[in-house]
């Protein structure tokens, strides 16, 4: 089904900017963070803030705790962990991100042990329950959608595995996956839940968004060590529609605006209109001999990983088509020679998506002279 929703806010075709994070920003949007200064302890935050987390939990697909920091996603994989401070950690690895995580979990001090999936795969949620059944973990990281490998897990079978194997909570990453594809916290029993606002919220980035279950809050009663991102101290201040500690106010103007444009297109709508787009550049792949790297079923609907047709350099590919005024991502870690990314989330519409992809003819073309 496409959308035929203005997602560009007015101007249809206007992107020129495929990052898959940080994404193009309406210009709606960033005039919202240019609002004059308020308090954060005064009236006007207040009914700021008590307009955000209902919409929010929309968006999160819950009726329970959502709520927003001011950090970088990285910031919510730690509060997840140091509100949660499991015994024992299993991570699941397929990419570069779900790696970082594991590493995070290391950092603090935690005991992990990794179940590995090769980049490109989704991972078996089989393998999950094995793995669960090697030792008691307390806790279960999972990346939805692998940004670096474009790959799309399937988080609700991962989910069910986990709960059916174990007691295990599942903190998982939804970064390039909520309000582009579907995610649904309380649906799919998740416990820890964590995003943030450069990708298809389509906010500039600084912003963290997270979900937190009933069960997961409990516990963080009892266990927390962390301190700016304790939980606790979120849900306290949220009871007077405030954040414990001084907020990025700009970006919550921001999200105030994006969150009644998001809803207006319909969470639906949303992620209609990014399986559109991924179905667009799928087709588009397949024309040119570009291939795709994660299987059918298991694609990001916010970022295409390709590898180019034989004889084609993906760092040309991602050079040329910039002198052409579009930017895309190249590979990512490992993977960056082999591959190229395509961002298409946030506020991304399908006349802009087939600019780009005509921009990125051209340039193969080019490349290939
Ligand atoms: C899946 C995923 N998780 C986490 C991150 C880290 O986000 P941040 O840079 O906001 O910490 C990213 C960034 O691209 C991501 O794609």
């Amino acid at each position: 089904m496409t959308s035929t929703f203005d997602s560009t806010g007015g101007k249809p075709g206007q992107v020129r900017f495929f990052l898959p994070g940080p994404v193009w920003v309406r210009d709606a949007v960033r005039q919202a963070m240019a609002h004059e200064a308020i308090g954060h302890r005064g009236k006007a935050f207040a009914d700021l803030y008590a307009r955000i987390p209902p919409r929010l939990a929309k968006v999160f697909r819950t009726e329970g705790f959502v709520f927003t920091t001011t950090s970088a996603a990285t910031g919510l994989w730690e509060a997840a962990l140091l509100n949660l401070m499991p015994e024992r950690v299993l991570a699941i690895a397929s990419g570069a991100f779900s790696e970082r995580w594991a590493a995070c979990a290391r950092d603090l001090g935690l005991a992990v042990d990794v179940l590995e999936a090769p980049w490109g795969v989704p991972v078996d949620p089989a393998e999950v329950r094995r793995a669960l059944g090697k030792a008691k973990y307390e806790a279960v990281t999972v990346v939805h959608s692998e940004t670096s490998t474009g790959t799309l897990n399937d988080l609700e079978a991962i989910a069910r595995a986990v709960r059916e194997a174990s007691n295990a909570f599942v903190l998982a990453d939804v970064v390039t996956s909520v309000a582009g594809s579907p995610v649904e916290c309380d649906a799919w029993g998740l416990d820890f839940v964590l995003s943030g606002s450069q990708k298809a919220f389509a906010l500039p980035p600084g912003l963290g968004l997270a979900f937190a279950s009933e069960r997961f809050r409990e516990r963080a009663k009892e266990r927390s060590r962390a301190h700016y991102l304790r939980l606790s101290e979120a849900e306290a201040f949220a009871g007077k529609h405030q954040t414990p500690y001084t907020p990025s106010t700009p970006h919550l103007f921001a999200l105030d605006v994006q969150l009644d444009h998001i809803l207006a297109e319909t969470v639906e709508g949303r992620w209609a209109r990014h399986d559109a787009l991924r179905a667009r550049v799928a087709a588009w792949a397949a024309a040119r001999g570009h291939a795709y790297v994660p299987p059918e079923g298991a694609r990001s609907w916010t970022v295409s990983c390709l590898k180019p047709r034989p004889g084609l350099s993906s760092e040309a590919l991602v050079a040329n088509v910039k002198e052409r005024g579009f930017t895309i991502g190249g590979g990512y870690g490992k993977w960056k020679a082999s591959t190229f990314r395509i961002g298409h989330m946030g506020d991304v519409d399908m006349a802009s998506l087939d600019a780009l992809l005509a921009a990125l003819d051209e340039s193969a073309a080019e490349a290939a002279a």
